[in-house]
């Protein structure tokens, strides 16, 4: 059932292109967003005054890119938070707000709560759930559902791109439906959704200096990964990838707080990943990794074909096809998750089943 691949996760690796095709062709059609089986009105897409999103581990890393996308092109303000914080805080909630609560399994304990309190409150709640019939798609108002298909490997990878999906196409249709985009920005973003699924493959096809680099990281003791906006969010995810599935202690760092304590754990040779795929920070994230340089760090840089001066800074670098700078994060979570992938195998551990982790979990 591995399809011949050696684990799960790089099988599921591998099934990213046609997942985030499948979840776009769920809800476009002849080139417009769909949203009638979610079941937002345009009206109740008008009226929406804030978002919460909550989820827990991946999940909310979706959430934190997502609040970029859609406070920028939707202009409504975006809380993110962790499910397991919200159900306790006793949240201060708009009636006219809509609480997003993005879950692959739809059956996290945490998440769950958490939409219940939301519901609770009078707030409109939507689900952004991958297994049919889950209990947070049959609790939620709305569903919004990823196409990911089964996802076995407990380090989520397909779920987690469908997820992110999801979020640009509610962004977008909010921001058509308020009018704050044109008809044209519209068929541009819409346009080069469609051509995530290509450029994920091409990142795929082009593993295999990835997986000569990540077997020379075995032995090291601590990962730190640096952005800025959108690139904070990719990185967030790419520690936690590799943290999860290697063993090796990682951070992820919003790369401007490093000289509020963090470069104080740089030594010689500590390998720190610079995300930039967001041309309006990019010259303030390679200021910071050259900070992190003169302390001795080893530096790996992640962005987009073109930025060929990081070759100046960086040490070893991986490319990744351009996109509109909204949808980065599809493109760069996968060399951070065949990172986490290939330094889990070159150290011999199950990847497939990282220890003291489950894939639902159902208890908090
Ligand atoms: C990490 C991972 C977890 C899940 C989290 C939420 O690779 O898979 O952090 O993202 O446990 O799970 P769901 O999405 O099922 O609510």
């Amino acid at each position: 059932e591995k399809a011949g691949f050696e684990h799960f996760m790089i099988k599921e690796i591998h099934e990213q292109p046609k997942a985030v095709a499948d979840t776009l062709n769920s809800v476009l059609h002849d080139g417009v967003i769909d949203l009638s089986d979610v079941g937002l009105s345009e009206e109740e897409i008008k009226n929406i005054s804030q978002i919460y999103i909550v989820a827990c581990g991946s999940a909310y890393h979706v959430g934190m890119a997502a609040q970029y996308v859609l406070e920028d092109l939707a202009r409504i303000p975006v809380r993110v938070e962790l499910a397991s914080e919200f159900r306790y805080r006793k949240p201060l909630l708009d009636k006219n707000g809509l609480a997003i609560i993005i879950s692959q399994s739809g059956e996290t304990a945490d998440s769950l709560a958490a939409l219940r309190e939301a519901k609770s409150k009078g707030v409109r709640t939507l689900g952004i759930v991958n297994v049919i019939g889950s209990s947070i798609a049959r609790e939620a108002d709305n569903v919004f559902y990823t196409l990911a298909g089964p996802e076995i490997s407990v380090a989520t990878t397909k779920a987690y791109s469908t997820q992110l999906i999801a979020s640009y196409l509610l962004a977008i249709q909010f921001a058509k439906v308020r009018e704050e985009i044109t008809q044209e920005q519209y068929d541009g973003l819409i346009a080069e959704l469609q051509t995530l699924p290509e450029k994920i493959q091409k990142i795929i096809d082009d593993k295999e200096r990835l997986q000569w680099f990540a077997a020379k990281q075995v032995n090291a003791k601590d990962i730190f990964f640096i952005g800025r906006g959108i690139d904070y969010a990719i990185s967030m995810e790419g520690s936690l990838k590799m943290k999860e599935i290697s063993y090796i202690h990682s951070e992820a760092y919003a790369a401007g707080e490093l000289k509020h304590g963090t470069i104080s754990l740089i030594e010689d040779g500590t390998l720190v990943i610079g995300c930039l795929t967001q041309p309006a920070l990019y010259e303030k994230t390679v200021s910071n990794m050259v900070e992190c340089k003169s302390r001795g760090a080893y530096l790996m840089g992640l962005t987009t074909y073109g930025n060929y001066n990081i070759e100046d800074t960086a040490d070893f670098v991986t490319y990744i096809p351009k996109t509109d700078p909204h949808f980065a994060t599809s493109l760069a979570v996968i060399p951070l998750q065949l990172m986490g992938y290939y330094v889990s195998v070159a150290k011999g551990l199950d990847v497939d089943k990282p220890r003291n982790l489950a894939k639902s979990v159902t208890v908090e």
